[in-house]
This record gives structure tokens, C-alpha cells and sequence, in this order.
């Protein structure tokens, strides 16, 4: 039986298009069972055009409404969660919830410009100002820090001498998308599935 994802974003959603592709290639053995997004994005065009059910979790809720509307939305039946570009910090009620099957993508060689702030151009500004010759993405077990989980794949990606941000932010885009769906595809191949779990204690 193949896996379950529910994907959560906050952006454009390029990486969840990637992911959705990748799956209708069949280079990964899962079907994304729900979108989760934080914010009005245009990201959730990709799981409306395609009738996967798309959830809007208001990221200015308090946070023990943030917490337990989550706990509620995220399909019970879900193998793995990929944060792919979700800028909210998930609740540690979530990761007890779902222990080693949280991951997420941050366009930075971790543990170098993680942390709270490093999201989106900001990273990639720090990184030029830092006047690093590499970067790239990692993607990461998510804990209760912010970038702090162990990383479980990364790409370097060459800093250009005229690179602005902006430039260094589209040329590592391009490694995101086939790292996160190599390692997506790795975690739902290795990863027991929760209904197997479920039926294993039965
Ligand atoms: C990506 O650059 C990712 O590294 C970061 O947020 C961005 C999301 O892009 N965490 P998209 O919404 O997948 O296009």
C-alpha cells in the first residue's frame, strides 16, 4: 500500500507541484491526501485543480487554536507530513502526533542560516553577506527548534560573485525540487505505514 502525505505550505507551492508530478511519474510509491495551508497562498491552486483536499489553518489563530485545529485537519490516516515552504512553526502537540514523519525544506546548507528569521530572501541575503562561495537546500527532521532537526539530504549550490538574492534564491529553487521528491520518495518506501502500524497492533 502506498503512502499518505499531507503537504503543508505557505507559498507558491513549486515544491508541492514537484511532489505531485513526481507521484504521477510514479517515482514515489504515495498520494498526497491534504494540503494544509497557513496563509492565502497561491500554492493551493495546485491542490485544488487536482480535488486534493486543500485545508486553510489561520496562522493568526491563538496558539491553542492553532494546535488542536491541526491536530484535527491533518488526516489521522497520514504516513508522512512534508513542510515545503510552510512558514509557521509547528506545534510540539504535532510532532509528538506524528514522531520521526515530519520533514521540511530550508534553502540553506543547515546548520548554517537556520533559525528564526532565515526564511525566504532573508537567507539568502544573510548567506551573500556572509560572502559564502557555496549554498544549497537541505531537508530535515523537523523537532521542536526551528532548523535544528537532524538533516537527511542536502545539495550544494554555487554563490555567484554577482549573485543577488534574489538570483541565489532561483538557482537553488531548481535543486529543491529534486532533493525533496529523492527523499520523499526514500521515506515512503522506509517508512512503516500507519495503517500497516495500526493494523500490526490490531
Ligand atoms: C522554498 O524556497 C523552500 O526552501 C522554503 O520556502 C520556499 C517554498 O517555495 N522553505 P514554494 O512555495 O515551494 O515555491
Amino acid at each position: 500500500m502506498s503512502a499518505n502525505i499531507t503537504v503543508m505550505i505557505s507559498g507558491s507551492g513549486s515544491n508541492l507541484k514537484a511532489l505531485l508530478d513526481a507521484i504521477d511519474q510514479n517515482k514515489i510509491d504515495g498520494q498526497v491526501c491534504a494540503v494544509i495551508a497557513d496563509r492565502e497562498c497561491s500554492g493551493q491552486q495546485h491542490a485544488v485543480s487536482r480535488h486534493i483536499p486543500f485545508i486553510r489553518v489561520d496562522r493568526k489563530l491563538d496558539q491553542a487554536s492553532f494546535t488542536d485545529t491541526l491536530l484535527r485537519m491533518i488526516p489521522s490516516e497520514t504516513d508522512l507530513i512534508v513542510l515545503a515552504g510552510f512558514l509557521s512553526v509547528v506545534p510540539t502537540a504535532v510532532i509528538e502526533q506524528w514522531p520521526g514523519r515530519i520533514i521540511n525544506l530550508h534553502p540553506s546548507l543547515l546548520p548554517k542560516f537556520g533559525g528564526a528569521g532565515m526564511y525566504g530572501l532573508h537567507v539568502h541575503k544573510a548567506v551573500l553577506d556572509a560572502g559564502e562561495s557555496i549554498s544549497g537546500c537541505s531537508v530535515h527532521y523537523v523537532d521542536s527548534g526551528i532548523d535544528t532537526g537532524k538533516v537527511i539530504a542536502q545539495s550544494e549550490v554555487p554563490v555567484h560573485t554577482d549573485d543577488t538574492p534574489e538570483s541565489l534564491q532561483k538557482r537553488i529553487q531548481k535543486e529543491e525540487h529534486p532533493l525533496l521528491c529523492k527523499v520523499v520518495a526514500e521515506l515512503c518506501h522506509a517508512l512503516p505505514q500507519k495503517t500497516q502500524i495500526n493494523k500490526d497492533f490490531a
